[in-house]
């Protein structure tokens, strides 16, 4: 008998964003770092923030893991305050910098949040096990963060925001450290991590075409005051869903007029930066 898929646990959307501003206050001025956002991030979708420094990812990020909270609206994860997502540990992180902890080795980097959280060092050792099968890493579990490429220590730490297999993934600019080839291996990674765990990603990129093959959908942001200028949606017959994406997703016509819709947007940001001609 065929059936639709049993419903999840909870219908509530991965985050939502709502009238959120954030306003930082120095001593010589106010700065508007964000201004009247909503955005909603359903359970398993993929969305990149993408737009030009100083627009207020980064700030909107930390908004949505309680490492700030805004001036006015509200941002919910799975349903909850921001603050109760983060008690409850409802997401992973991972920064432009891996951020591992060098004299520790990879195995204990990527066990160290189970640790913290009290979780017995069998169990520890058996999730370790599998998250650095996960991330391609299971020949490397006893080196030091200092022995591997820039790329294999992003990979530790993704394997680390993996490790108490989060339902949503907050990820700023983590491959912008990385060269072109090392990056698009490490995309490559990241849909294949997304589509065997079902986490929704909020990430931030300054790489268009990099933001359209990851993502569900692209939000263009403009600066001062940061907002939401449009929303790009990425699929379609050619590329599919987030979950769909292969090498050959890079050479479609339809990557290649996406990208070009995100271009057109940021360039219609009231920010026009001069000399551009695309
Ligand atoms: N703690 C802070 N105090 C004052 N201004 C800040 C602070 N954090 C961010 N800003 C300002 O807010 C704006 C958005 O910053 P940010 O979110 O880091 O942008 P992005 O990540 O898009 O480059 C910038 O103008 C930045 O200078
Ligand atoms: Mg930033």
């Amino acid at each position: 008998m065929s059936r639709s898929p049993a419903p999840r646990t909870s219908t509530a959307h991965a985050i939502e964003i709502t009238g959120v501003d954030r306003v930082f206050t120095t001593r010589r001025n106010d700065v508007v770092a964000l201004s009247g956002i909503d955005l909603t991030v359903e359970a398993g979708e993929f969305v990149s923030l993408i737009g030009p420094s100083g627009c207020g990812k980064s700030t909107l990020l930390r908004l949505v893991a309680d490492l700030d909270t805004p001036t006015a609206g509200t941002v919910e994860v799975f349903g909850k305050t921001a603050r109760q997502a983060r008690l409850d540990q409802d997401y992973g992180i991972a920064f432009q910098q891996a951020g591992l902890l060098p004299w520790r080795t990879v195995a204990a980097n990527i066990e160290l949040p189970l640790k913290l959280h009290g979780v017995a060092s069998d169990e520890r050792r058996r999730r370790c096990a599998e998250l650095l099968e996960l991330v391609g890493l299971e020949d490397f579990p006893k080196a030091y963060p200092e022995q591997l490429s820039g790329g294999m220590q992003q990979r530790v730490a993704i394997a680390r925001a993996l490790a108490e297999s989060p339902r949503l993934l907050l990820m700023d600019e983590p491959f912008g450290a990385l060269d072109e080839i090392t990056r698009e291996r490490m995309q490559n990674e990241l849909v294949r991590i997304c589509r065997e765990t079902g986490a929704a990603v909020l990430f931030v990129t300054h790489s268009i075409p990099e933001a359209v093959f990851l993502s569900d959908r692209v939000v263009v942001m403009s600066p001062r005051p940061g907002r939401v200028v449009d929303v790009v949606r990425a699929g379609g017959d050619q590329m599919g869903t987030s979950h769909d994406r292969t090498d050959d997703v890079r050479d479609v016509p339809d990557f290649f007029h996406t990208v070009a819709r995100v271009r057109e947007h940021l360039h219609g940001s009231p920010q026009p930066r001069g000399g551009e001609t695309r």
